[in-house]
């Protein structure tokens, strides 16, 4: 084959690690093609990927050395210890000392939305996205801080522009673009089972965004963390994109995490339903972790304690405040990669497109959580499940948009039944009032019950 343009280092590399099926490929492929490919492979760390597939059946833990973490309850606070947690959230975000970054990078596959994750509109009568609804709550955040809150965006090459696109056509939803930082995160190349670099249909190394744990490397690549340090900011609150219900920077839990100043700090609900797919946080080996539904053993999560509570109850649902020297400290640290068994369209070894059924590419993920071994000790608050998680994974059934649009509703409605509105004026069907006008329940009961809730 013709391979003068193929430097002899990158053809010995490809034979060495047996991804000679590239070479054929090459054949294929018009010259922009093959020369892009070439491009791409000489940023590949071959070494590195075939470690990580190497470790691939060490990663489920094998015997993990699990013992309950210690937590603290906000019922269980004093109302005046509560107040002065809140004060002192609501100081910190008023002396610029907060940054929020939402992590957006993610493919959502199972949700199947046809573009970012954070576009989709889950059917909420005003129509508004999920970008939407977390956008609104920190603008009302911010007026009552007295200060805007900077708020970054991480994004994934595969949908950095269509999320800025949807900013600016939705003007940033009201808050100032200036305090809006979109940044790109790493990718990693996807393989097939047999360890080959998966190839698009395009016919480029397939690469797919390497999970939220890349966050921290791609804050400090982007100037993402050197901005945050110019503005002052102390703290960095983390949230998902999908998270219909999100108490996005929370004064509470940024009073309790300065409170406590450890690292990190994160926030949990009770987990009551053993089966729920949702991570633990616990102590492995004595330091914080979270282990995922699937990796916790069995006798270990149906254990219950005296109170007949399961013991392994803290459900992680990735809401985290990470101390910005925490962040600069582990910005470079290699945690590990994940593997997961995903179906990618790819092109095979003769330059034709395939379309699988079945999974048929392992996609590399880094997990934030995989962070929380690294802190000395962390701030672990539990929360009310149903005022803060309403998740948004799957196109029905469990977490997906109307299990989501119901949480709103119920919430929203016991929101205007504490405010004091009498059950004769609250409407039969669904409630929605606008972040605008309430972050948490509170400025409600001065209004009309018309004027506060969201139209069709
Ligand atoms: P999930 O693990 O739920 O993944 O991400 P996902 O991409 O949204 O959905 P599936 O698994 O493909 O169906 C949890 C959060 O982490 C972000 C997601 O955008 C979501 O907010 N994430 C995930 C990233 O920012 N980057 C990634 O590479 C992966």
């Amino acid at each position: 084959m013709d391979n003068c343009n193929l430097d002899c280092e990158t053809k010995a590399k490809l034979l060495h690690y047996k991804q000679e099926h590239l070479l054929c490929i090459m054949e294929t492929l018009s010259i922009n093609k093959k020369n892009k490919l070439m491009e791409q492979l000489k940023h590949i760390d071959f070494e590195q990927l075939m470690t990580i597939l190497q470790q691939k059946d060490q990663q489920k833990i094998q015997s993990p050395n699990v013992t309950p973490i210690h937590y603290e309850e906000w019922d269980d606070y004093g109302e005046k210890e509560q107040d002065a947690f809140t004060q002192k959230g609501m100081e910190l975000l008023h002396n610029g000392e907060i940054g929020v970054i939402v992590v957006a990078g993610g493919q959502g596959s199972r949700l199947g939305h046809d573009g970012p994750k954070g576009t989709f509109d889950i059917g909420l009568p005003s129509g508004k996205s999920l970008f939407q609804l977390q956008g609104e709550r920190l603008l009302n955040l911010s007026t009552r801080a007295g200060k805007s809150i900077p708020w970054y965006i991480m994004t994934s090459p595969e949908n950095h522009k269509d999320t800025l696109t949807f900013f600016q056509a939705s003007h940033y939803f009201g808050y100032p673009p200036e305090d809006c930082f979109f940044f790109q995160q790493n990718t990693m190349p996807a393989l097939d089972h047999e360890g080959k670099l998966l190839l698009s249909p395009e016919g480029l190394l397939q690469l797919a965004p390497s999970g939220n744990g890349e966050c921290f490397s791609s804050l400090k690549r982007s100037g993402a963390l050197a901005d945050m340090k110019k503005r002052g900011i102390n703290w960095l609150f983390y949230c998902n994109v999908d998270n219909a219900l999100i108490q996005i920077a929370d004064p509470a839990f940024i009073g309790a995490a300065a409170e406590y100043n450890h690292p990190i700090a994160t926030k949990v609900i009770e987990k009551t339903n053993v089966d729920e797919k949702i991570g633990i946080l616990c102590l492995n080996d004595n330091r914080s972790s979270v282990l995922e539904y699937n990796e916790i053993p069995e006798d270990l999560r149906n254990e219950k304690d005296e109170n007949g509570r399961l013991r392994y109850h803290l459900g992680n649902i990735s809401i985290h405040l990470f101390r910005i020297d925490f962040i600069e400290e582990h910005a470079d640290t290699e945690i590990p990669f994940h593997i997961a068994s995903k179906r990618m369209d790819c092109m095979d070894a003769e330059g034709r497109s395939l379309s699988p059924d079945e999974p048929n590419a392992y996609k590399l993920e880094r997990f934030i959580f995989d962070f929380f071994p690294l802190a000395e000790q962390m701030t672990v608050l539990m929360g009310l499940r149903n005022n803060e998680f309403a998740p948004v994974k799957n196109k029905e059934g469990e977490d997906s948009p109307e299990s989501a649009r119901k949480l709103v509703f119920k919430l929203h409605r016991e929101w205007l039944m504490a405010a004091g509105v009498p059950l004769e004026k609250l409407p039969a069907g669904d409630i929605e009032i606008s972040p605008l006008l309430s972050y948490g329940g509170e400025g409600l009961n001065s209004r009309s019950v018309k004027e506060l809730l969201e139209k069709d």
